[in-house]
Parts: C-alpha cells; structure tokens; sequence
C-alpha cells in the first residue's frame, strides 16, 4: 500500500493536483508494484473531490483543538524516563526509528501503523518539531510534535500496550504540551479516529474540544480507471 502524502490538504482552502496528474501517479504507483493507495488526512471538500477520482473514505477523524493558556501543566515525574529522541537537523537515527516503528505497530496494529519511512515524515510535516519517548531504556511510548506559524500540532502519540493506563499517554502530551507553549503557539490540533474512546478520553483530560468539521482517510485501487 502506497501512502499519498497530500500536504496541505487537510485545509479546506488547499489546492489538490488535477485529475489527470492523480491518474498519471496511479499508473507510476502500478507500475512500480503497488495495488493500492491510501491517503493522509483530508478536510472534508477535498474529501468530495476525492471520491470523484475514485477514493473512498477508510477513516472518519474528529478534529480537536485545545488553546494554550498559562494553565498549570505539570513537568511528568522524572522516573517515567522522558527523553527527547531528535538530533541535529531534526533526524531521527535508526535506532529511535527501529523503536518508534515497532512501538507504532504495536499500538496502532498493522492496519494502520506508520513505517519508519512515514514516522520521519510526520517528523518533518510541520516547519518546527520534536519527539520524545517515555521509558527508560527501552521506550515505550512516545509522540512527535510540531508547530507551523503558531500553531500547534500533535502529530503522533502512541503507547504499547502492555503499558497503557499507567499515565504514560498523559506524560507525552504533559511534555508536548509545553514545548509548544514554550514555543510560543496559541493553540494545539489532534486528530484522532471519531471511535477512539482512549485518545477522546485523554484528549479530553486537557480539555481538546471538537471541531465542527471532521477530516477523512480515503483509500483507492491503483487500477482501476476512473
Ligand atoms: C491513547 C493512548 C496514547 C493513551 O495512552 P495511555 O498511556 O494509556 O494513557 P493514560 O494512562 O495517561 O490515560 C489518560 C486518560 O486517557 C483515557 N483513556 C486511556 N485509555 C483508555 C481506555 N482504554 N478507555 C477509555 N479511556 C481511556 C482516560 O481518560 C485516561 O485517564 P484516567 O486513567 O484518569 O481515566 C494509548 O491508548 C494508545 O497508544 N492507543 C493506541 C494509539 C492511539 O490511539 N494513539 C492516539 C491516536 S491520535
């Protein structure tokens, strides 16, 4: 499965590329062995003009978004083993890579879990970001942070399973969310599946409120002609 990096897109306003350019790299995608394509998270017009080339929606996200205030969020307990994973120019070393991949596996499941390829992508899809983890030595959570003027946004957050419900998930986005305050951003965006009762729960503990539009996956065949 090829994933369709549309930047921008979960914006109402953004530009998708013309139908004939989304026929061309279906056909590039056939060609190089790929059967389908899924694409990153989209606002609902874009969604619209999706389907018209023949995507179909796979996942339904609420928006979230929260106001950064100078409430109290507390630093997490230095015995959790938060660590900030980014070095210099905002890489990821493959061994943090290797770790986060398999950490994302295991909470995501296979369906929907981000490669190494994909994580460095969501590190590098806001102008400024950070990663940390939580655990000592080997981690087992961790989320990927960024701002783009001013705005804040929670790109990735998982934690194993063997480990959650003990405050790890709250720890991570105790951490991210005073980076981005220290960064100066005026707001934080999540979003997360509209049936994911413990990110909605977590989410909702720092007081994330719905936006009134959600965002879509959408999923296509590379074949099919349309
Ligand atoms: C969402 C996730 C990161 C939470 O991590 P966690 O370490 O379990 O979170 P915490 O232990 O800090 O729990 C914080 C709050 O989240 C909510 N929560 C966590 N797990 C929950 C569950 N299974 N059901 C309902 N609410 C839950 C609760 O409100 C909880 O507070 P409480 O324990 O005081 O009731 C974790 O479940 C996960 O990795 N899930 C799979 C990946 C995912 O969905 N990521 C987020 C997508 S945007």
């Amino acid at each position: 499965m090829a994933h369709l990096v549309l930047s921008g897109a979960h914006d109402e306003s953004s530009a998708l590329p013309r139908p004939d350019v989304i026929a061309d790299w279906m056909r590039e995608l056939a060609t190089v062995g790929y059967t389908t394509v899924r694409t990153t998270a989209v606002a609902p017009a874009n969604a619209a003009r999706l389907t018209h080339v023949g995507f179909t929606q796979c996942q339904a996200l609420d928006l979230l978004s929260l106001v950064i205030d100078d409430s109290i969020v507390e630093q997490p307990p230095s015995d959790l083993g938060i660590r900030s994973v980014l070095t210099v120019g905002r890489r990821l070393l493959p061994r943090s890579a290797r770790r986060l991949e398999d950490i994302d596996r295991r909470s995501f499941g296979d369906e929907w879990s981000l490669d190494a390829v994909s994580l460095r992508e969501a590190v590098r899809a806001t102008h400024v970001s950070t990663v940390f983890t939580v655990g000592h030595g080997q981690p087992h959570g961790f989320v990927i942070a960024g701002h783009t003027r001013g705005i804040g946004y929670i790109q990735r957050l998982a934690v194993a399973p063997d480990h959650q419900r003990r405050g790890s998930g709250t720890a991570l986005m105790a951490v991210a969310y005073r980076w981005l305050r220290r960064h100066r951003c005026s707001q934080i965006v999540v979003n997360t599946e509209t049936d994911n009762a413990a990110a909605l729960g977590l989410y909702a503990k720092f007081g994330f409120r719905r936006l009134p539009n959600g965002l879509s996956v959408l999923q296509r065949d590379v074949k099919t002609v349309y």
